[in-house]
């Protein structure tokens, strides 16, 4: 993160056009994969996200599985193509932090005491990347895993915000991402206000801590109810559609 060019103009918007609070536009589909058990597809900004969720299945090899409780595991990949360099195939450091702290924010959600020695496989496919990946994928497999059946508490919602010339906005862009100051991604339970995840790129002082930290859960809120509406949309049975019959069976 450095600071040499500027990205908010004089009318105080953001190169994108944003306000200091706004968030990208963003778009959830569930049930997208007719092979996996759960999965949704997100649209973030320009970042495009694929989610598909196995499981509870018996944890392979055996040697992983825990008697008392159901391990999750996240394979969070960034596509060849998801960026304007080519993508290295294959796992790296990178991919392997987001996987782990994917897999510990939904942990804190899903209830894996229901299923001893089994897995919970969630497999996060970055098709477009422009920043705030992991927040889209944690979003997106929430969706995923709640399209899966798998009994869980709430779903996880998640947003960044950050600091750039000087100041906290939102949902940082990539450029945002390259060039600002700070990133601050979290992951809200936004019915309990409990944070799964926390992480931070870059500096902050404690107020503009406090004033990042509250606009990426007021955003987290906002983006629930979109997760929310993603599943309902999926298993909303249109009464209007039925015949009579039908509707009264
Ligand atoms: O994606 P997220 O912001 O969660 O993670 P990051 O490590 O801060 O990466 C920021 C952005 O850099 C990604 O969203 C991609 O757009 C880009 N990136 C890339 O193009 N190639 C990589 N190997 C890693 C990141």
């Amino acid at each position: 993160m450095t600071d040499n060019i500027k990205l908010i103009g004089k009318d105080g918007l953001r190169l994108d056009g944003r306000k200091a609070d706004e968030l990208r536009p963003i778009k959830i589909q569930a049930g997208v994969l007719d092979n996996a058990d759960g999965s949704a597809y997100l649209e973030w900004g320009n970042n495009k996200v694929l989610v598909a969720v196995y499981g509870p299945r018996e944890a392979q090899p055996k040697y992983l599985q825990n008697p008392a409780k159901a391990i999750v595991q996240v394979t969070y990949n960034m596509a060849a193509f998801s960026s304007d360099e080519r993508v290295r195939p294959g796992p790296n450091r990178r991919a392997t932090e987001i996987s782990k702290i994917t897999a510990e924010a939904l942990e804190n959600v899903i209830l894996t005491n229901q299923f001893p020695r089994a897995s919970i496989d969630v497999y996060i496919e970055v098709i477009e990347a422009d920043a705030g990946t992991r927040c889209a994928g944690l979003t997106a497999a929430s969706v995923a895993v709640a399209d899966a059946g798998i009994p869980m508490m709430n779903m996880v919602s998640s947003c960044a915000a950050g600091k750039i010339d000087g100041q906290i906005v939102l949902d940082l862009g990539k450029k945002e991402d390259n060039f600002g100051q700070a990133d601050l991604p979290i992951g809200l339970v936004a019915r309990t206000g409990e944070i799964v995840l926390l992480q931070m790129d870059g500096h902050l002082t404690q107020d503009e801590f406090k004033t990042a930290l509250k606009m990426a859960m007021e955003a987290c809120k906002h983006i629930h109810g979109l997760q929310q509406e993603a599943l309902r949309s999926r298993y909303a049975v249109n009464f209007a559609d039925m015949d009579d019959g039908e509707a009264e069976q």
